[in-house]
Order: structure tokens, then sequence, then C-alpha cells
């Protein structure tokens, strides 16, 4: 009996915090305020787990085809190039401001992506950019593409994306330009 009390107590402390948190307006939701260590690490691992279990069964195709990695340039320099820069750019705009912040896509080894020479790692992180780039990931500022782009356009922006880090800014004017 005595634990069903506890527990009862216990379930109303919760929703009185819940309630708390939700009406009394104490959240801080500014984009230029970061979130404790403790909640950004369960936002982070929660989005982590959440792409990696989604993501595991897709299909990867050949990401070195030509055609496939010439035709992702130009949506990535219009679409994504703002928030996700390029060759030789340090910060944008969006890339400043936006919390939580961008991936620097034309970097390699920044804090998000964990590139590895390793095949099954490449893959991996393919599908999981596949994966977001066509979904999105919510309360964030990546939009979800899938709406408006089919899968062969997103996979050339995944291929597009795994050779970045290698361009200059030179051969990135030239594989980004529109004909
Ligand atoms: C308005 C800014 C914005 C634009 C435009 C944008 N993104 Fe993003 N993107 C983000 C943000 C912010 C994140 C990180 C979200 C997070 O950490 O929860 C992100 C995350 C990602 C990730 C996941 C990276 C990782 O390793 O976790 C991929 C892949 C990605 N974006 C690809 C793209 C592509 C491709 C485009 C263009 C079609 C694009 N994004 C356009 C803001 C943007």
């Amino acid at each position: 009996m005595n634990i069903i009390k506890t527990l009862l107590v216990l379930a109303i402390i919760a929703v009185i915090g819940a309630g708390t948190m939700i009406y009394s307006g104490i959240v801080n939701v500014a984009a230029d305020e970061p979130h404790s260590a403790m909640v950004y690490w369960m936002l982070e691992q929660t989005r982590e787990n959440s792409i990696a279990k989604a993501s595991k069964d897709i299909k990867v195709p050949n990401l070195e085809d030509a055609d496939l990695l010439l035709s992702g340039g130009a949506d990535y320099n219009f679409m994504c190039a703002s928030c996700h820069l390029q060759p030789g750019q340090k910060e944008s705009d969006m890339s400043v401001g936006l919390y939580p912040s961008p991936p620097n896509f034309a970097v390699e080894n920044d804090e998000h992506s964990h590139e590895s020479n390793n095949n099954e790692d490449k893959s991996a992180e393919a599908k999981k950019h596949f994966w977001v780039i066509k979904h999105g990931i919510k309360a964030s500022g990546m939009p979800a593409w899938g709406k408006t782009h089919d899968d062969k356009r997103i996979w050339a922006m995944v291929a597009f994306i795994q050779k970045l880090p290698e361009l200059t800014p030179e051969q990135y004017q030239i594989l980004t330009a529109v004909e």
C-alpha cells in the first residue's frame, strides 16, 4: 500500500513539474542561449540514435558514379551552402546564428560527422545523410528536402557532400556552376 502511495505522490510531483515547465515560461527557447550540458547530451543522443535506427536499412547506390556526383553540386550550392558552407568559407550568418549549428561539410572531421576511411563507416554515414536530407530534423534549422526532391537528387547531394572536403574553392565553383 505504501509503495502505491509513494508512486502516486511521485506521479503528482512529476505532473506538477511538467506543468510548471510548460505553462510558466521559465524554459528559455532563445537560440543564442546554449542548452545545459545535460540537456545537450540528451538531445544529441536522442537525435543520433533516432537517425541511426531509421536509416539502417537504406540501400546506398554507387556514390562514385560521375553523373550523380556532377549533378549534386548545383543543388548543394543553391540549397545548402548558406548553412553548411563551402570550401574557403569559415562562417555565414546562418552557420553562426543557428542553434544547433549546421555542420560544416567543407571540412573533414567536423564535430557532427564521424568521417573515417573505413568503408562500413562511410556507408553508414551515407545512409544517415540521405535520411536527414530527405526527412529533416525537428526543432532545428534542417528542412525535409524529400517533400520537394526525389531520391536521386538527394543521393546526388550525399555523393557531393562526401567529396566536398577534398575540393578547392576553384573546383567547387566549377562543380556547382549551373549550365
Ligand atoms: C537553414 C539552414 C540549413 C539549410 C539550408 C540546410 N541545412 Fe542541413 N542542417 C542544418 C542544421 C542546423 C543541422 C543540424 C541539426 C542538428 O544538429 O540537430 C543540419 C544537419 C544536416 C545533416 C546531418 C549531418 C550530421 O552528420 O549530423 C545533413 C546530412 C544535412 N544537414 C544536409 C543538408 C543538405 C544536403 C542541405 C541542402 C539540400 C541542407 N542540409 C540544408 C541546417 C540547414
